[in-house]
């Protein structure tokens, strides 16, 4: 918990929390997360984008690693546990296992991903989409607010645009990857139970929508001619809300409005929204994208506006591995908690690393549910039994494979 608080010190903002990828905040909470890591008796090296990753060899050096670990970068007026707990408790578990790592029948291995969030350019998953191979260098070009490229971003944090394609790992490299998160919902909290075993992750589509109409004078032009950007992006705020509310499942964000030029006597020319969709089924997510992008063409013809569609990312829906699931079941009960089956509305790496490897994830409760904010807080208690677990959890895959075979 103390490390918490260190990790929450590394900020770009003074009087709270944003770490976003590439920043000298980000860097600092790395080389923290490196120190913690060799002092835990792992190796550490930083790949192509900037994910941490420390090491410590099992019974047979270069035998393929079990990863654990969850993401350090953070979105703007952050609260504190967000990814950076996953980080804390795996390296906690490293501690624990350290003498008994050289007689496991896999390495360790924590990651500290660079880029969870998304929240300088838009995206999301950065950083394990390099570690699974998934990178789109489409998404190079992009910029943040200051017109910072992701490329440049990345050369500047140290990392090697050039080598983002090599560094996915090699299938066979992996036995698997356990993340402990944070609920960031109230399920827990209202059942009294400590921690939750993830069933699966929600699919996600993120898209930029541009609406381009004709700047003029607020005081002039009469209201039947004019061509207003925003009043198009704002009525399609409006349809995004209403058939989130009307699709079971469905939620639908737009999390961010930006407006040129942006003053109050100028009739918006141009209006840019972000659009973040989320479902449990994929078809549904799908039906619904596309009835958005309709509507939102629909809406702005019927104002003579344009209306550009740009996808930022799209992520499927996951089903955690039942083998590691069953195997992070039992370690909860292990350690005397009573495990509660939940799916996951949030994103996490493990949805980006389930394309390579078996996934699974534990969740710790949360105070109100309260997530994306700086009042997120989980008691010290409800901590130690998630490293229990996690713990727990890792003898329960070494005797596994001792037996044959980690996923059933
Ligand atoms: C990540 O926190 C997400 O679910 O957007
Ligand atoms: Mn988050
Ligand atoms: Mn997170």
């Amino acid at each position: 918990m103390a490390r918490v608080g260190l990790l929450a010190g590394c900020s770009e903002d003074s009087g709270r929390l944003t770490r976003r990828f590439g920043t000298p905040a980000l860097a600092d909470a790395g080389e923290l997360v490196s120190d913690w890591m060799r002092a835990a008796g792992m190796t550490v090296r930083r790949d192509a984008i900037g994910n941490v990753i420390g090491r410590i060899e099992g019974a047979e050096p270069g035998a393929p690693a079990l990863l654990l670990g969850s993401h350090l970068d953070t979105v703007p007026d952050a609260g504190r546990y967000d990814g950076a707990l996953g980080v804390l408790a795996a390296i906690a578990v490293v501690e624990r296992l350290r003498e008994a790592a050289g007689r496991l029948p896999f390495a360790l291995e924590v990651v500290a991903f660079a880029d969870e969030e998304g929240s300088r350019f838009g995206t999301a998953f950065l950083g394990s989409s390099v570690l699974a191979g998934s990178f789109d260098r489409v998404a190079l070009a992009r910029l943040d607010a200051d017109g910072v490229s992701l490329e440049d971003a990345i050369r500047g944090f140290g990392g090697d645009p050039a080598a983002l394609d090599g560094a996915g790992r090699e299938a066979g490299s992996l036995v698997g990857y356990a993340e402990l998160h944070i609920e960031q919902g109230p399920v827990l909290e209202e059942l009294g139970l400590p921690l939750g075993v993830v069933s699966g992750i929600a699919g996600q589509t993120r898209a930029a929508l541009r609406f381009t109409g004709r700047p003029g004078h607020a005081g002039t032009v009469p209201m039947e001619l004019r061509r207003d950007a925003l009043a198009a992006a704002a009525q399609t705020v409006g349809e995004v809300e209403a058939v989130a509310r009307h699709t079971p499942g469905l939620v639908a964000t737009v999390g961010d409005v930006s407006v040129s030029p942006g003053v109050a006597n100028v009739i918006p020319g141009q209006a840019d929204l972000v659009l973040d969709v989320r479902h449990p089924e994929d078809a549904d997510r799908h039906w619904a994208v596309a009835l958005l992008r309709r509507r939102a063409g629909e809406i702005a013809s019927a104002r003579g506006v344009e209306c550009a569609w740009e996808p930022l990312h799209e992520q499927a829906a996951v089903r955690c591995d039942p083998g590691l699931t069953g195997r992070m079941w039992q370690a909860v009960q292990d350690v005397g908690a009573e495990p509660h089956a939940l799916a996951s509305g949030a994103g996490h790496d493990a949805a980006t690393m389930a394309a390579i490897t078996p996934v699974t994830m534990l969740f710790v409760r949360c105070a109100g549910g309260v997530s994306h904010h700086p009042g997120e807080s989980v008691s010290e208690a409800d901590v130690a039994v998630g490293v229990d677990a996690l713990t727990r959890f890792v003898e329960l895959v070494a005797e596994r494979l001792s037996k044959g075979t980690v996923t059933s």
